[in-house]
């Protein structure tokens, strides 16, 4: 963050200051809601969550070297008293980013968000320095904590932003207003807060409305194959870029394909010319996100021989997000335990059935253990059929389905498209899956993960890579 004195934070965020000696005493940052992350110079904001009361840490913060606290009520030591701490929070994040006048990349989808900020991420920072949103904090929280982060030196900011209902990205961008905005898919993450798809279109969209016209250096980077975004064109004053597989696309990908490891290949094509990219993130999905990170870069100026070499060379920056393993053994794991949602469950079976295929030629076979997708509403069971489904479409050899109704679901789907025998089973927790896999995996079988977050299957890929020896990470 940039230096500031404790008097300017106080007038800033309209709070009064208390138990602070010397006003001009100045916060150099980080600003951190942990008191465990404090550094000297640190602002610790205080929040009262549900469990946990920030406020009972105050004394500790600053202890540990903390400028002042940012709270809800006066705690014995330096604090900026305000009625409410993350309004506070978000207009200091606010005056910090127009202060700096920091380019701001923003972006929303409803999967893919994480994976394409670290890829953007990876490739702005080869051209100058960028500041990013860590793994998936992309709330009302972890959106100004990781604008605070910018400092004078920060030419781009990279910020997800994430929204579970209508007003949500609105509230984002007005924290920190992007120039440029990309719009990843609309999907059925979280449909049932929602509602439906077109009201998730609705709320996504948010993001390019906010930002300036053309005139004023507004672009907005659409995707072309997803008519919910690509119908976002007219709700924004903004150049639009659109990247995609469509002709119209200025940003495409030629002659995808999977590498035998699953990895995509593919000829970039950008207004400005043409290069080649191998990534190294397994799944065609990720074609969608490397072109939306792509056109990113081509409107910053960065040269396409640049971009295709950034992408070429970016890895997975946040966790379990088709994390490949592979054991001593010859077993590979994919860990995509992270989240799931009907896309991206398919774009993993895909990843999965691709990556399988040379191993399904010698012998070996293909796992899915897949747990159920939070927040489907009513579309819950249709949806987990359709993947159950899908997994015997996709010749994938093994079913494992965890859990309790979802996951009798998922097996019913692949039942009622024809597997039969042990290729589909249904198990009570992940315990009973890794007794099933430790028993039944063999030398070249690949094990796809992956499940909502709140069923915490990482356990099992976790359980399956505790072996002895060691295990190379590719
Ligand atoms: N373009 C895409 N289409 C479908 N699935 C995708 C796409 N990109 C990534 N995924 C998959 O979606 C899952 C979530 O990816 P990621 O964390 O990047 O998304 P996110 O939008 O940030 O999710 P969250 O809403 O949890 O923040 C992963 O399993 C990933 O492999
Ligand atoms: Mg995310």
């Amino acid at each position: 963050m940039i230096a500031l004195s404790l008097a300017e934070i106080a007038e800033i965020v309209g709070g009064q200051t208390h138990d602070i000696p010397d006003p001009a005493a100045r916060a150099t940052g980080p600003v951190v809601i942990d008191s465990r992350e404090v550094r000297p110079g640190s602002l610790f904001v205080a929040f009262a969550g549900e469990h946990v009361d920030g406020h009972d840490y105050a004394e500790r913060a600053v202890q540990a070297g903390a400028a002042a606290v940012l709270a809800a009520r006066p705690v014995g030591v330096p604090a900026i008293v305000v009625d409410d701490v993350q309004a506070a929070l978000g207009a200091l994040a606010r005056a910090v980013v127009k202060r700096l006048g920091t380019d701001v990349v923003a972006l929303t989808g409803s999967a893919g968000k994480t994976s394409t900020k670290d890829l953007i991420a990876q490739v702005l920072d080869r051209h100058a320095p960028t500041v990013w949103t860590p793994g998936s904090l992309n709330n009302e929280i972890g959106l100004p904590l990781t604008a605070l982060k910018a400092t004078d030196d920060t030419r781009h900011l990279v910020l997800e932003m994430g929204a579970r209902g209508i007003g949500h990205i609105r509230y984002l961008t007005g924290l920190t207003p992007p120039r440029i905005g990309l719009v990843l898919n609309v999907g059925t993450a979280h449909i049932g807060e929602f509602g439906g798809r077109e009201q998730i279109a609705e709320a996504k969209g948010e993001l390019v409305e906010s930002l300036p016209s053309a005139e004023e250096g507004g672009v907005a980077v659409l995707n072309a194959d997803d008519p919910l975004v690509r119908a976002m064109e007219s709700r924004t004053k903004a150049r639009v870029v659109l990247f995609g597989e469509a002709d119209e696309a200025a940003v495409r990908a030629e002659n995808v394909l999977l590498t035998e490891n699953g990895q995509p290949s593919f000829r970039l094509h950008t207004p400005t010319g043409c290069s080649d990219v191998t990534l190294r993130l397994y799944g065609e999905h990720h074609v969608s996100n490397a072109l939306a990170a792509a056109a990113v870069a081509h409107e910053l100026g960065m040269p396409v021989e640049e971009i295709a070499t950034a992408l070429s060379e970016a890895g997975t920056l946040s966790r379990w997000r088709m994390e490949v393993t592979e054991r001593p053994d010859g077993v590979t794991i994919v860990n995509d335990a992270y989240n799931a949602n009907p896309e991206s469950m398919r774009a993993a079976l895909r990843a999965l059935a691709s990556m399988g295929r040379a191993a399904q030629a010698r012998g070996a076979r293909t796992w899915a253990v897949l747990g159920k997708m939070a927040e489907l509403g009513d579309a819950s069971l249709v949806e987990h059929d359709a993947v159950g489904r899908l997994a015997v479409r996709l010749n994938v050899s093994k079913l494992v389905a965890v859990g309790d109704r979802e996951a009798s679901w998922l097996q019913l789907g692949a039942y009622n498209e024809g597997s039969w025998g042990e290729e589909s089973v249904h198990v009570s927790d992940a315990q009973a899956a890794v007794d099933l896999l430790r028993s039944e995996l063999r030398p070249g079988d690949v094990v796809l993960v992956k499940a909502s977050r709140s069923v915490g299957l990482e356990k099992v890929a976790l359980a399956l890579l505790d072996t002895e020896g060691e295990v190379a990470v590719r």
